[in-house]
């Protein structure tokens, strides 16, 4: 089949500012939540540090430096030929701790230089306000997200990108994966939540669920707000949300593998979706909350904020597919986000995430149904142990399997009726894992001499998917031979 995307289509990348700028405290930039997280080895938890310790290696520091090297890897995403380049701004870059009344020039003077980059060469950027990261400061004073205080701090921040990028930037991100809070290892990475209720430092799982609530409540209504800014300073603005669409299967149709199916693809998915496309909580998020005695402070108004701050469009990730069953024995399997059940039918990648294309058109399917609003695929991709061989290629046919097999599918959805306007594969250029903090799983068409434990030249290779994926934009995503 061939002409299924449009003419327009967003073909590029994504990437996020605590996984790829490293320049951790230049320019003003004040620390982020991300700089007190350390590396993990292989499939381990990364730990949250509420002290920057010396003899820990916390690879958001450096990143893979594109602070300083943004003009040469603008160009070879220009030269791959992307149509649309999805990053996040570090807020600490803005506001060293949150809490200043005037953003520091120099963190904002970066980003004119990356807009100027990307206009150069006619790339629409895709910006995440909030990508997995808060200046620490208001962790230590607010507990994060807990404290409704950081609602008008952040609003503070928005008004400020807006009006400094009003002629840059069309597309917008309010928080990445806001979804990710119904999860107990996403407590700090999502709602920078590090205390508990006595006040002690602890580890994402220890958080008590209502906190974790809370504090997704006080991104809904901040998110509500800022959508709505963000229209009266500009009316072409579009403003999305981004959910991790995590994709849930009965492993078999057993009723009961059905419904529990269908909670976990609520819970986990659309009360996120619902609140931020719709307007308000669904009523099976209600009844979970009552159940689970979890007793969320909603002020007067908010009802109203959420109602008229309602999103342009439903961004989300997509990177696997895993099953729910209720049968206990079964095996279970890694995923992102969350592990799962196994699924018999498909493959898994060199980190256990299960591979499955066809979940992404169904997925996408799921979310067009139900919303009805234009959709981005703002992340889909491979994390593998890719080899630079002595002859400096690197040889990365898999990554190339799983691109083709993905963009079919989604031309196939396009062909039946579903609106996407844009795919942007996570990480074209390798960078720090979010999961793991490793170096080690690769995402890129463009390797980084850098390793796990930070040590390498920061060269840039092309690898065999680079001129692959610029084939298939050339063409429109006819050509995915
Ligand atoms: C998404 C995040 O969930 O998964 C990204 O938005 C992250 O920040 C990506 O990098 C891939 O996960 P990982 O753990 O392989 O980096």
């Amino acid at each position: 089949m061939k002409d299924l995307f449009p003419k327009d289509f967003f073909w590029g990348g994504a990437v996020a500012a605590n996984q790829f700028e490293g320049a951790y405290l230049e320019d003003g930039k004040g620390e982020s939540t991300q700089d007190h997280v350390s590396a993990a080895a292989f499939n381990k938890t990364r730990q949250v540090y509420e002290n920057i310790e010396k003899d820990v290696y916390f690879p958001a520091h450096d990143g893979i430096d594109f602070y300083h090297n943004y003009k040469e890897d603008i160009k070879l995403f220009a030269e791959m030929g992307f149509k649309m380049f999805r990053f996040s701004i570090a807020w600490s870059r803005i506001f060293p701790t949150g809490v200043e009344d005037t953003p520091n020039e120099a963190g904002l003077k970066f980003y004119d230089n990356v807009f100027a980059e990307l206009k150069k060469y006619n790339m629409e950027p895709l910006v995440t306000i909030s990508h997995y990261e808060s200046p620490f400061y208001l962790t230590k004073k607010y507990n994060g997200w807990y404290g409704r205080e950081v609602i008008n701090h952040f609003s503070r921040y928005c008004e400020v990108l807006f009006e400094r990028y009003k002629n840059d930037v069309k597309y917008w991100i309010t928080f990445n994966e806001i979804n990710c809070l119904t999860l107990d290892i996403k407590a700090f990475q999502g709602g920078s939540i590090l205390y508990n209720e006595k006040g002690d430092a602890v580890q994402p799982k220890e958080i008590p669920e209502y906190m974790r609530y809370q504090a997704l409540h006080h991104q809904f209504v901040t998110s509500a707000k800022v959508v709505k800014l963000a229209h009266e300073i500009n009316s072409n603005f579009k403003v999305g949300c981004m959910l991790a669409y995590i994709c849930q299967y009965p492993l078999t149709c057993k009723p009961e593998d059905m419904m529990l199916s269908n909670e976990a693809m609520q819970l986990r998915n659309y009360l996120c979706g619902d609140v931020h496309v719709r307007g308000y909580y669904p009523s099976f998020a209600k009844a979970y909350y009552k159940e689970n005695d979890i007793n969320i402070k909603v002020e007067d108004g908010d009802e109203q904020i959420l109602k008229d701050g309602t999103v342009d469009f439903c961004a989300f990730s997509y990177y696997q597919s895993i099953c729910v069953s209720t049968d206990p024995n079964e095996e279970r399997i890694q995923g992102n986000i969350l592990d799962g059940i196994k699924n018999p039918y498909v493959e898994s990648s060199d980190w256990g995430w299960q591979i499955d294309p066809v979940g992404l058109r169904w997925s996408a399917h799921q979310l067009y149904d139900r919303y009805q609003v234009p959709l981005i695929i703002a992340e889909n991709g491979l994390g593998a142990n890719d080899i630079l061989e002595e002859d400096r290629t690197i040889k990365d046919p898999y990554r190339i399997d799983y691109l083709r097999s993905h963009i079919k599918e989604i031309g196939k959805a396009i062909s039946e009726g579903v609106d996407i306007l844009g795919y942007t594969w996570w990480g074209p250029i390798d960078i720090v894992s979010l999961g793991t903090g490793e170096m080690k799983k690769r995402y890129g068409f463009i390797y980084v001499d850098r390793d796990n434990e930070g040590k390498g030249t920061l060269k840039r290779y092309k690898k065999q998917s680079f001129e692959w994926y610029k084939k298939v934009i050339a063409s429109n995503g006819n050509d995915l031979d």
